[in-house]
């Protein structure tokens, strides 16, 4: 027997786990891969180093049920995908969006597709895995020298002794007649199989390591500690910013309210005209406009007017805006009508005091002060104005040629 080419002396005294015989070349393999296949075997394999055209024919090798696997996950997914948003969605917690189904097919499509994906990539992924019996670091067929050529010109039949039909004496001589380079016995040198011993003393170092993190946050939930918590990420949490009423040893009077500037004024304070900021002359209301008054002007308080003050008031100034009319319609005790403002009591009033309303509001009325600068007030007052013109006006206002035309 040739088993010689193993001089390992361990291997030697190791038990028997299979036959190994070499051939010339991929089509000898072929060959001798029928006989065996014929003579019953069922635990061998080629091992060659490269793919040959024919070898699974040759030896007898189903289809693999890989695709089955993976169809299997796949549908698998779909369902799972299905239910859970069904369930959730449509039974478990019904929420109504904009009126739409609560489990519609178009919506709930993106889980689908992805969780089918997934499940059917882990089948082909771990299934391709599994049925090849991977991952293995050791096989004892590893523990034959000659074996080593197979990844470079080596072409071999290995038969497992757990073959049910293995009879080492007629294995050896069924090889010795199909004109092998080489037949011998191969050993399992390490009946364990197990993965390098380095691996584990690395996975169980990882394994303590990762749990100090635990161990540290386990240990932060039931301790008390009278040092602030560690805060990894700032982000803006803690801003040097300083606030109202406090104390401050930024500045050397401690405090963080600032005293004003001695001799300076904010500048909605300065006001060296009254007449136009305040509508105001000696003390009174004033009854002319601060300006001269231009067509221009006019229609820039028509403008203003009819974006600030009709919602209330309305477009004509009888206090029948849009605001107003829904107010009533609700009939809500506390709304406070809006004046008319083409009423003969308002047509005497003065522009300054109509002004004054804008500026700092009226009784119920709020301020339009902040929203409309000062020329716009102006302007819109001068827009009453004419719409108080307009809407009291007697015959006379139309000048004697045109008073024929009206009828
Ligand atoms: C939110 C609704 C609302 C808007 C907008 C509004 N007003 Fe008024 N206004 C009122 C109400 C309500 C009153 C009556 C307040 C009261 O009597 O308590 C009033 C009263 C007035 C008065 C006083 C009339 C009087 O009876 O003495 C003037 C003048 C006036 N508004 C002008 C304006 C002008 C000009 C604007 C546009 C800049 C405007 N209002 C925008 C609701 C509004």
């Amino acid at each position: 027997m040739q088993a010689s080419a193993n001089a390992d002396p361990k291997g030697e005294s190791a038990p028997v786990a299979g036959i190994l015989a070499e051939f010339d070349g991929p089509g000898a393999l072929k060959k001798a891969a029928v006989q065996i296949r014929d003579a019953g075997f069922t635990r061998w394999d080629c091992y060659s180093p490269f793919p040959v055209h024919g070898i699974d024919p040759a030896m007898g090798v189903r289809p693999t049920i890989l695709p089955w696997i993976i169809l299997g996950m796949g549908l698998t997914g779909l369902t799972i995908a299905t239910a859970l948003q069904w369930w959730t969605n449509g039974v478990d917690y019904p929420f109504l969006i904009s009126g739409k189904p609560l489990f519609g097919l178009p919506a709930n499509i993106p889980i689908m597709f992805e969780l089918t994906i997934l499940l059917s990539a882990f089948g082909a992924f771990f299934g391709a895995l599994i049925l090849n019996d991977l991952p293995k670091f050791y096989r004892p067929i590893f523990s034959s020298k000659r074996f080593k050529k197979v990844t470079d010109n080596g072409f071999f039949i290995g038969i497992e002794a757990s073959d049910p039909h293995y009879d080492s004496k007629k294995i050896q001589s069924l090889f010795r007649q199909m004109g092998p380079l080489s037949v011998e016995e191969f050993h399992d040198t390490d009946p364990q199989g197990a993965l390098p011993k380095a691996f584990f003393r690395v996975g169980i170092i990882l394994f303590l390591l990762g749990l100090i993190p635990l161990a540290l946050a386990l240990k932060s939930r039931h301790s008390t500690s009278s040092s602030p918590r560690w805060h990894f990420w700032r982000d803006m949490d803690f801003q040097p910013v300083a606030k109202a009423q406090r104390a401050s040893a930024f500045f050397p009077d401690g405090r963080v309210i600032r005293p004003q500037v001695e001799g300076t004024f904010a500048r909605e304070q300065a006001d060296d005209n009254p007449h136009l900021n305040q509508g105001r002359v000696n003390g009174k209301f004033a009854t002319t406009f601060p300006m001269k008054l231009s067509m221009e002007m006019l229609e820039r308080g028509k403008d203003r007017f009819d974006t600030y003050c009709a919602p209330c008031h309305g477009k004509d100034g009888r206090g029948q805006g849009l605001v107003a009319k829904r107010a009533s319609t609700l009939g809500e005790g506390t709304w406070v009508p809006p004046s008319n403002l083409v009423d003969p009591r308002i047509e005497k009033m003065p522009v300054g005091e109509i002004y004054q309303a804008i500026r700092y509001g009226v009784r119920n009325m709020p301020k339009y002060g902040p929203q409309i600068k000062v020329e716009d007030r102006w302007a819109i007052v001068a827009y009453i104005r004419a719409l108080q013109r307009s809407q009291n006006g007697t015959i006379k206002d139309v000048p004697e040629a045109d008073r024929g035309k009206l009828k």
